[in-house]
């Protein structure tokens, strides 16, 4: 195990990223975190993430000084290296000039850290402090224009401090030197694989839960399915999941979702089909916030019924990720969208405690845990979906003829992505039905219909994205198979803005 202590960094997530590609398993603490916690860990390597403070700013976070004296290898990123200096007792000054973006360095190439990477290499560089002056038993095995010493080490104590920043694409060699700092500083075997992975998780569920009962909100997404099907492994008919059908999913997706969890993995599934109850509570209602409320209070209630009907249970399982784990406690933005989820749950259920199986891993981790389940594709690579579903892509009112023509023209539209290869490739894409009627002409008839956008865009993180460069044939099919097989459709357009200034959803 490697720890990745966050000073507040933009990257500390693409730092755990990273090191899980090295095939090393790792967690994010806070700076603050014990040195008991620390301990009980039993790292093989430590590393310090960069930040936005000054080591130099009163208040600025500080670990626990007896870090350096746990005799384990500590690797420390622009922050984290000038934290490290200081804590050591070198000095750390402002530069005259900020450095910012890409910039040539000099490697010392002997040591361990940048062993087998070219001495003149480029690297990716934001800060304005820098190490002045180093620690006792600390040399200079790096610089660039503006920084004399953009990286130090002591060897002795296993120490490795780096101005740029090795975690980011923009740094071609920075993936070498943090394999060195794995495998050569550490002595890490790069053996973390994911089917070991889900045998211990497995194990270790089973240890956890006994002979106690589970519950789970199934909806089909990626996490909450694999979430399942893992703890089923372990548990078997111990678990129920709910799967509350509210009748706003995808063409097929409900009686998919029953298929594969209560035939392929005989697994106990209550499938609720509340589409009637959702409909009626959403009637004559456009306002988007107001929709998603309703749809998350109405969950929420249907939940409820049925776990009622279970009586007690022992755990509940929730498909929490470890982004989102990451993320909490961070979040003075701006509600654009209340993007409800099933985290609002425990209240409402009696249990004792929550399983988290999937809470230290990324989503292509997630994907991957899946598929060594597995799970059919169409769940494991399903793209994401809301949790109000269809509900806020149909643009106004809410009715059951629009329902179905949203769900046939999306099939359709699904249907030729997937045909042509690229569903992987586009992060989300999905119909919307405006709302907007305009007049067109069929056969010799006028008509007066409604008008469908695709929407389809790539994005790493869904916080930004980018319209999909469809080709033109591929939508000139996509919009004459709609038009032809769809009614009550007879204009077709595609949404080219990215995120921001729009959003993915329209509502
Ligand atoms: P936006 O539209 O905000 O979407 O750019 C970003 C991502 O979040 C999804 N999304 C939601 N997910 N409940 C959810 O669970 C919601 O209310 C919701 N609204 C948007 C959206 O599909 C995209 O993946």
């Amino acid at each position: 195990l490697i720890i990745v202590l966050d000073f507040g960094a933009q990257y500390n997530q693409l730092i755990a990223r990273r090191v899980r590609e090295a095939d090393v398993y790792c967690e994010v603490l806070p700076y603050n975190v014990s040195i008991e916690k620390i301990k009980s860990l039993n790292p093989k390597g430590i590393i310090f993430s960069g930040g936005p403070a000054s080591v130099l700013d009163a208040g600025a976070p500080f670990c626990d000084k007896e870090i350096f004296n746990l005799g384990v290898p500590i690797l420390g990123i622009c922050y984290g290296m000038q934290l490290m200096g200081v804590m050591l007792g070198g000095s750390v000054e402002r530069a005259a000039q900020r450095e910012y973006g890409k910039n040539d360095i000099t490697l010392n190439t002997d040591g361990k850290l940048f062993s087998g990477i070219d001495k003149d290499t480029t690297c990716w560089m934001s800060h304005t402090y820098f190490v002045s002056k180093l620690p006792e038993g600390f040399n200079c095995i790096a610089s660039s224009g503006n920084c004399c010493n953009a990286a130090m080490e002591n060897k002795e104590k296993k120490f490795y401090g780096v101005q740029f920043h090795p975690e980011v694409s923009h740094t071609p060699r920075g993936m070498d030197v943090l394999r060195n700092f794995l495998y050569n500083v550490c002595g890490c075997s790069g053996d973390w694989i994911m089917s070991s992975f889900v045998e211990q998780s497995i194990k270790a569920i089973k240890e956890k839960v006994g002979d106690k009962k589970v519950l789970c909100a199934l909806s089909g997404g990626v996490d909450s399915s694999v979430a399942a099907i893992m703890i089923h492994k372990a548990i078997g008919k111990q678990l129920t999941c709910i799967f509350v059908d509210h009748g706003l999913l995808r063409k097929y997706e409900g009686d998919q979702v029953e298929q594969v969890f209560k035939e392929q993995f005989d697994l106990n599934l209550i499938r609720v089909n509340a589409e009637d109850r959702f409909l009626e509570k959403l009637s004559g209602i456009s306002e988007p916030e107001t929709k998603r409320k309703i749809i998350g209070e109405e969950f929420i209630r249907v939940f409820e019924e049925e776990a009622k009907k279970i009586g007690k249970v022992d755990f509940l399982v929730q498909g929490t990720i470890y982004p989102d784990v990451i993320e909490s406690g961070v979040g003075n933005a701006a509600v654009i969208k209340s993007h409800h989820n099933v985290g609002g749950l425990p209240d409402y259920v009696d249990f004792k405690e929550i399983i988290e199986p999937l809470r230290n891993l990324f989503k292509d981790e997630v994907r991957r845990v899946g598929e060594e389940l597995g799970i059919p594709a169409e769940i494991v690579w399903r793209q994401p979906f809301p949790g109000p579903g269809l509900a806020i892509r149909i643009i106004g009112d809410i009715t059951k003829d629009k329902l179905e023509i949203l769900k046939d023209s999306d099939h359709i539209f699904r249907e030729e992505i997937a045909n042509v290869g690229l569903d992987r490739q586009i992060n989300q894409y999905f119909t919307v039905l405006t709302g907007m009627r305009s007049v067109g002409v069929m056969g010799d008839e006028r008509t007066y219909d409604y008008t469908l956008a695709l929407r389809a865009v790539t994005t790493t993180d869904f916080m930004t994205a980018d319209w999909a460069r469809i080709p033109y044939d591929i939508l000139e099919k996509i919009s004459n198979r709609i038009v032809n097989e769809v009614k009550h459709i007879n204009r077709i357009v595609y949404d080219i803005t990215s995120k921001p200034p729009a959003t993915i959803e329209w509502e």
